[in-house]
Parts: C-alpha cells; sequence; structure tokens
C-alpha cells in the first residue's frame, strides 16, 4: 500500500493531478501499465454491496486523488477528488456504484460489476515543511451471487431402463458455481445426492427409486440458492402381483381357508401408473380390484385364483395364480365304539368326511394311543384294565379351532348273568332266556347244552333259545354263558327242565256253611314256571272273580277263597293243577261244609189270651243246650182238621235272652194254634208243640158272647168245644207232628245237623 514519495508540482495543480500521476516517481515509468496488480492488495466486493477503499494510513493528507483502471484497460480515469475542504466526484464515476469520499477514503455502494479493476489514491501531505506524495493501490474484484437455479429434465416421464438426465441451470453468479443435488421421493425425506457436484445430473438407466422430486442448489463464493422442485415420474410395472390372503393358511398346494368363513385375497403388483386389477377362478373373471372379498367361503369357491394386473400407460400385464382351498370339518363328531374281540378290544374312532380328513388320536389311561386320519382303531389287551377305564378320541381339523372328542367308557355289568325260561303259547316250544344288561361293550351271552357245545350263536345282553317240546325234556341242564372283557372268569348262569312240582296246604277243609273256605296251593318246582289253576268239584276250572269264588295268587302260591259256603253246591274235590310244557300234575283238596248245630228245643210254658182275645201272651222255655241267636213265634188260624190254614210269623227278630212275648193283632173270632222255634244262624230249631191260648180266670165267656153277635155262633161254639176238648184230652185228639225235614235224608245225620229251611210244612195225622 505504501507507494514511493514523489515530488508532484504544486497544490494548484491538485485538479491536473492525472497529469501528475503519469509521472510518478522518479523512475519516472508510467507504472500503470500493469506493475501495481501483483502487489496491490485485493478487495472484494459484492455486486450491489459496498466497500470502503481507504487511501494509505497517515492521517490528515491535504489532497487526495482517487483514480481507476478498469479491468482489462490501460487507461486511467480520474473518479474523485478532495483537498480535506471540498471534494468533487466524477459524474462517470456512477458507472461504478454511488460513489463518494469519506475523508479519504473511497466509498462505492451500489456496486456494479463496472467497478472491477484497479484503484490508485494519491495522497499529499505536509511534514516537516515539505510535501510528500504516497501512492496507495487498491485491486477491487466484484463478485456476483448466483441467480435461482432452475431445473430441466430431459424426460419427466421416463420409463425405468431408459437415462434422464437432469440439468441445473443458473443464469449468472461468480465462478466458481457448485452444485448439489437433492431427491425426495413421494413421502420420504429429502436426502442429499452425495457426491454428485454437477450441474448435470445423469439417471442411466433410470429406475423407479428415482421417482421424486428434485431439487439443485447452486452456491458459489457470496452465496447459495435451491431450486423449485421438478419431479420425476418414472413409469414402471407391473411387477408380477404378490397374492395376500387373509386369515393365512398354506397348503402344499397353495391356500386354505375354512368354511363359512371371510376371505380376503389382496394382489400388490408395483406399477406407476398403479396397476389395474382383475381377478379370476379358474379362468373365468370374478372380481376387478385389487382386494377380492369371499364373505363366506364354500366348497365352491375352491379353485386357482388368478390376478392379473395391467400398467395402462405402457400397457403391460402379469400375473400370478394360487391354488385355494376351502376346508370343511366333518359332519358331527368323532364316534366312538368298542367291539369285542377274541381276548381284546378293539377300539374304533370313525370322523368320517372333511377336507382335508380329520386327525383322530386315541388316549387311553396307559397313555396315548394310535393316531390316523378319519378312522383309527386301538386294540386293547383287556385284561389289565379295570372297571370304568375311560379312553378319548380327540379329532382335529384345521377348519375347527378346537379339537372335538368322543369318549368311551369301559365298564363291566353287575352280578351276573340271570336266567330264565318260559313256554310259547300252546307250549309248543320252551324259549331259554339268559340275561345280563350293561356294560361296555355290552357282555356277550351264549346258551349251551348240557354237553358244554354252543346252541345257536351269542348275542349281547339278552340271549334266547328256543326249544322244541319234547318228552325226553325233563331233567335235561342248560348252561348260560356272559362273556366280558373285564370279567374274569366267565360267569355262567345254569337251568334245569322239570315238571312240575306242587303241594297243598291241607288235603282236607271243614267249615260251617255260610262261612269262607280258603283252600291253598304252593308250587314246589317245575321249569319252565308253570301255571298254577284250581279245578272244582265237577272237575271244572274255577273262575276267578265270580262272587262266590276268589283265586288269590300270591307268590308261588294260589289259593282259592269260597265265600258263604253252601254244602250242596260246594263240599267236594277241589284239585289244584300245576302245568307247563313239560307236565302237569295236581293235588286234591277235600272240602267239607258243615252244617250248624240245631238249636235247642223250645216249649211253650204259658199261653193266655188278653183283651177279649185281641191280644196272646206266650212264655216259653228253652230245654237242653245249644247255641241260638233268636226266636220266632208262629200262629195258625183254623180249626183242626184239613184244610188248616197255614203258619204265619206272629213276631220274628226275638232277642235270645227272651222268654215271652205280647202279640196284638188278633180277631177274637178266629181261633189260633201257637208254637215257637229257636233259630241259629241258618237253622231252625225244632218247633215247640202247637198250643192254642187259654182264656184266663173269668174272661173266657164273655169273650165268646162277643163273638156271637157277628152270626156265626153256632160254628164258632163248635170249634169252641172242640178245641177245649182236645185241650183237656191230648193224648185222644190228634197230634201235631213235626215235618220230616228232607225226604230222604239219613236220619242220623239228622241227629247231628239240624233241619235248613225255616218253612216248616206241619201235617196231622188223621
Ligand atoms: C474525517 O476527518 C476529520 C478531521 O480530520 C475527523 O474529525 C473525522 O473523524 C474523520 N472521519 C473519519 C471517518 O475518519
Ligand atoms: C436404482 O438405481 C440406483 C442407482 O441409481 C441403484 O443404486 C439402485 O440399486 C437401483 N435400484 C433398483 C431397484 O434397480
Ligand atoms: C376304518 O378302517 C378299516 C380298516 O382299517 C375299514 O375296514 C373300515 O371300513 C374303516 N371305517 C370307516 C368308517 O372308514
Ligand atoms: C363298573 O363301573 C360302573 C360305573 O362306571 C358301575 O355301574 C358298574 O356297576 C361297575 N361294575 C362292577 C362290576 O363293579
Ligand atoms: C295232565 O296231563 C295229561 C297227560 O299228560 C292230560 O291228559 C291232562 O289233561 C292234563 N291235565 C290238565 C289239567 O292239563
Ligand atoms: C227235641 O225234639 C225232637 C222232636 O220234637 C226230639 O226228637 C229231640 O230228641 C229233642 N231234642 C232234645 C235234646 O230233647
Ligand atoms: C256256641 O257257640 C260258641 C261260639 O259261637 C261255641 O264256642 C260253643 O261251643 C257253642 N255251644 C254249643 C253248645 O254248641
Amino acid at each position: 500500500m505504501v507507494g514511493e514519495r514523489a515530488p508532484c508540482g504544486q497544490l494548484r495543480l491538485l485538479l491536473l493531478a492525472p497529469l501528475c500521476l503519469l509521472h510518478p516517481g522518479a523512475s519516472g515509468h508510467p507504472y500503470l501499465t500493469g506493475r501495481a496488480p501483483e502487489e496491490a492488495p485485493s478487495i472484494q466486493g459484492v455486486r450491489g454491496g459496498s466497500v470502503e477503499l481507504a487511501c494509505g494510513s497517515q492521517p490528515a493528507p491535504l489532497v487526495v486523488f482517487w483514480s481507476f483502471t478498469p479491468l482489462g484497460s490501460l487507461i486511467p480515469w480520474p473518479v474523485a477528488v478532495t483537498n480535506g475542504a471540498e471534494s468533487k466526484v466524477e459524474a462517470e464515476a456512477s458507472a461504478l456504484g454511488v460513489v463518494s469520499l469519506w475523508n479519504s477514503s473511497l466509498v462505492l455502494r451500489e456496486l456494479q460489476e463496472g467497478a472491477r479493476g484497479h484503484f490508485l489514491c494519491q495522497a499529499l501531505h505536509a511534514a516537516g515543511g515539505q510535501l510528500h506524495t504516497t501512492y496507495t493501490h487498491l485491486t477491487l474484484a466484484v463478485l456476483v451471487p448466483v441467480s435461482k437455479p432452475q431445473v430441466w429434465l430431459s424426460d419427466p416421464s421416463p420409463v425405468e431402463g431408459t437415462s434422464m438426465v437432469a440439468t441445473c441451470a443458473v443464469r449468472e453468479g461468480t465462478e466458481p458455481v457448485t452444485f448439489a443435488w437433492q431427491h425426495q421421493a413421494p413421502r420420504g425425506p429429502r436426502e442429499a445426492l452425495l457426491g454428485v457436484t454437477n450441474r448435470l445430473l445423469q439417471l442411466d438407466p433410470v429406475n423407479r427409486t428415482h421417482l421424486g422430486w428434485y431439487v439443485c442448489s447452486a452456491h458459489n463464493a457470496v452465496n447459495q440458492l435451491s431450486s423449485d422442485g421438478a419431479f420425476l415420474d418414472v413409469i414402471y410395472g407391473p411387477d408380477n402381483p404378490v397374492i395376500t390372503m387373509e386369515p393365512l393358511g398354506f397348503t402344499e398346494e397353495g391356500f386354505w381357508a375354512s368354511e363359512r368363513e371371510e376371505v380376503i385375497l389382496s394382489c400388490l403388483a408395483a406399477s406407476n401408473p398403479p396397476s389395474h386389477y382383475v381377478w379370476l377362478r379358474d379362468h373365468i373373471q370374478v372380481h376387478t380390484g385389487p382386494t377380492y372379498i369371499i364373505t363366506s367361503a364354500s366348497h365352491a369357491h375352491t379353485g386357482l385364483y388368478t390376478c392379473l394386473a395391467r400398467n395402462s400407460h405402457l400397457d403391460t400385464r402379469t400375473q400370478t395364480s394360487v391354488q385355494l382351498t376351502i376346508y370343511y370339518p366333518p359332519k358331527g363328531q368323532p364316534s366312538c365304539a368298542v367291539l369285542p374281540t377274541f381276548g381284546a378290544l378293539a377300539l374304533v374312532c370313525t370322523w368320517p368326511g372333511g377336507l382335508p380328513a380329520a386327525q383322530l388320536q386315541w388316549e387311553g389311561p396307559q397313555g396315548t394311543g394310535p393316531a390316523a386320519l378319519s378312522n383309527v382303531t386301538w386294540n386293547q389287551a383287556a385284561a389289565q384294565l379295570p372297571n370304568s377305564s375311560v379312553f378319548t378320541c380327540t379329532g382335529q381339523h384345521p377348519a375347527l379351532a378346537r379339537p372335538t372328542l368322543c369318549r368311551i367308557t369301559l365298564w363291566e355289568p353287575l352280578r351276573s348273568p340271570t336266567c330264565w325260561t318260559t313256554a310259547t303259547v300252546g307250549d309248543q316250544f320252551i324259549m331259554l332266556s339268559c340275561e345280563w344288561p350293561g356294560g361296555e361293550p355290552p357282555a356277550m351271552l351264549s346258551w349251551l347244552d348240557g354237553q358244554k357245545q354252543p346252541l345257536g350263536s351269542s348275542s349281547s345282553s339278552l340271549a334266547v333259545h328256543l326249544l322244541q317240546t319234547q318228552g325226553d325234556l325233563a331233567g335235561r341242564q342248560f348252561t348260560c354263558r356272559g362273556t366280558h372283557p373285564l370279567r374274569v372268569p366267565d360267569p355262567l348262569c345254569r337251568l334245569q327242565l322239570e315238571a312240575p312240582q306242587l303241594a297243598v296246604a291241607t288235603p282236607q277243609v271243614s267249615v260251617l256253611e255260610g262261612e269262607e273256605a280258603w283252600l291253598g296251593c304252593a308250587l314246589l318246582g317245575g321249569t319252565p314256571p308253570p301255571q298254577l289253576l284250581w279245578l272244582g268239584p265237577q272237575r271244572q276250572q274255577v273262575e276267578p272273580g265270580t262272587s262266590e269264588f276268589m283265586l288269590l295268587p300270591e307268590g308261588a302260591q294260589l289259593h282259592l277263597r269260597i265265600r258263604e259256603a253252601n254244602p250242596a253246591r260246594h263240599r267236594g274235590i277241589y284239585q289244584c293243577v300245576a302245568q307247563n310244557a313239560l307236565g302237569n300234575s295236581s293235588r286234591s283238596v277235600l272240602l267239607e261244609v258243615l252244617r250248624y248245630p240245631a238249636p235247642p228245643n223250645v216249649t211253650i210254658s204259658r199261653l193266655t189270651y188278653r183283651r177279649q182275645r185281641r191280644e196272646v201272651q206266650v212264655q216259653w222255655a228253652v230245654q237242653g243246650p245249644g247255641n241260638l241267636t233268636g226266636f220266632l213265634v208262629q200262629r195258625r188260624a183254623s180249626v183242626p182238621g184239613p184244610g188248616a190254614g197255614a203258619w204265619e210269623t206272629a213276631a220274628g227278630d226275638i232277642e235270645p235272652e227272651s222268654r215271652g212275648r205280647r202279640l196284638g193283632g188278633l180277631d177274637p173270632g178266629v181261633l189260633y194254634a201257637f208254637r215257637v222255634l229257636a233259630l241259629n244262624h241258618h237253622t231252625a230249631g225244632h218247633p215247640s208243640e202247637v198250643k192254642i191260648p187259654a182264656d184266663p180266670p173269668f174272661s173266657a165267656y164273655p169273650a165268646v158272647l162277643g163273638a156271637a153277635g157277628t152270626g156265626m155262633v153256632v160254628a164258632t161254639v163248635a170249634s169252641l168245644l172242640v178245641f177245649q176238648y182236645a185241650a183237656r184230652h191230648p193224648e185222644t185228639f190228634p197230634r201235631i207232628e213235626p215235618p220230616p225235614i228232607t225226604p230222604d235224608s239219613d236220619p242220623a245225620q239228622e241227629s247231628t245237623e239240624a233241619p235248613v229251611n225255616v218253612t216248616i210244612t206241619v201235617t196231622t195225622t188223621p
């Protein structure tokens, strides 16, 4: 900055300084020709900005003169001059900007590019009475900021694989200008493309990752500016579609889904512009669009699904196919069964159907058993199994969320088989039955004959064998054998066919007449169970439920009850008969119906008239022992001789304690005879002697005379006389005999058995 001192005229010449400057220094060289710039300090300014150019370091020069030589020129021209008091700026200096002086410094504002060049400040100082000139050389560089860059794409929509160049353009800017590129994928962050500092960004080949916004920024010593984004729309695709499914299930061939499930098939093929999708099932179009929803899957939805993707811009197509299988479980649930095999058990679990077939697995008390699809059998040795062993078959199927089970509990029936026989109607066949109910598996039963040979095949729970009725069956033995895997040894039940055997309670039964007779009969044996019946005295079968007979079965017994036993109808021999298909047997019972003992004989002790023969008083006495239940007084209106009136009851129901009675209602004009009988249940005793009432003392004749008023006096008197005579001479008068009881009754029996009939006819011997 420090120049040489050079004498330069006078102060007055100040305004002519450029001329003076032409001869600076002692050398006399016009050093403006270019010697200075190498050494001159360089100052940078920015276009439009300001710079201050200082003129040396010494204070307060007397005169300052600024000149300027444009870059590339040799000719300096004056810019400004000042003497401290006043200053002058050349008008042409406006090409440099807005120029002013600030003391000795030149200030340039709104700097123009034209200010590039060399500035020279010549200052005149007074020191020590001498004038000195100092020269200050400055080189000014005016820098230009970069303008806003613009990006230009050689092809804004290149197809993937082609090449593309992006150019970043700046209108101006002081070199060196450097460039930077940024890329922002859609929805991605803005990222710098490292290593690219060029104006040109070459993409070769273009791929889809290049799609997005491109921004270029330029910068130089002054500034940095970024362009607006330019969008690069890379056209590509479609790629091969990718098919996904929800919910996801893989098979060897493709996908599977469960019946009735909602299945969502999605297709995605990367493409720009985005793909158009078409779905085909077994080559028939079923849907357009990326997502095909099967709301409820069924067998019919099984098939080959193809997704076609198309890029409409490029008219390119791709496709992918996938096999979809709709799985469905077998119907219902697995079924467990146990089949008895010889000495073992076959546990069978089946669950047919379904797609794919269900997986079945046995599990038992001792662990897991075999597994198979649809149908699995487990052979078990039964011997060690305890009662109530549980076996479970688990069925699993991909279409079912949880496994389905079936269970089987092996159990042993209680007790042992029971045997019995029955005969068919008509006794043509004998049926052997054997039962052992329950059990899992059910017990097997079979009939064996006496030689342990099986009769027919075995059957479960109930075994029946029919035998034709034959003579030689009695005594034969049959065995029913039960088999069950959990029971060792085999339980048996035996029976032997036999003809009936029976017994009667007593072989002879006696009852009094009118009483109830019970005949008892008990079955002692017989196979098949015999039928019991009673035969009456006439060998007719007793029908139950009549009023006189009643059959009362009681276990193996059959009672016959006879109500109100009657000697004539019920006495005799009864037979109890037992019969089965093998024969019959019978026992006899003799039923005797005894008459009651005769009531005691009665004699009339007194019989007298009362109340003018309208009433009699009768008294009697009982002779000898005998049970009685009452008395009966009879009267008869008559005269002795043929055609006498019949006996009629004058008083019945007389208590057994009574020994007398008054009887009214008599006709005084009629002559009555009386007799008394004792009664005993069903039997009447012998009648007493017949008596005619006697008049009480002093009263007989007025009564007779009273009767004469009726006009029948003569006859009445005659009969009266006869009776009076007869009463006084009974030995000469015909006697009244008791009637014979029955015409042919046994006299011996009659002495013990009283007459049955109450109506007794009395005959008089002439
Ligand atoms: C200009 O000069 C005057 C007088 O010498 C001085 O007072 C002033 O500070 C100077 N200005 C600058 C900016 O140096
Ligand atoms: C795309 O090109 C870039 C380089 O420009 C490369 O790094 C990238 O792997 C390419 N991508 C594909 C998918 O080809
Ligand atoms: C189960 O399998 C057996 C042979 O293993 C076969 O005999 C039987 O028929 C099958 N049952 C079913 C229901 O498929
Ligand atoms: C075996 O168990 C079952 C119950 O599970 C029972 O009913 C049956 O009586 C038992 N059998 C024997 C022989 O105890
Ligand atoms: C008893 O058996 C014999 C032959 O055995 C037969 O004649 C008779 O009628 C049978 N009696 C009854 C009551 O069935
Ligand atoms: C009762 O009278 C009848 C005839 O009148 C006679 O045969 C019978 O012996 C008498 N009985 C007694 C116990 O006196
Ligand atoms: C009278 O009947 C009773 C029971 O009814 C009997 O005990 C008694 O022996 C009978 N007397 C005569 C004499 O028959």
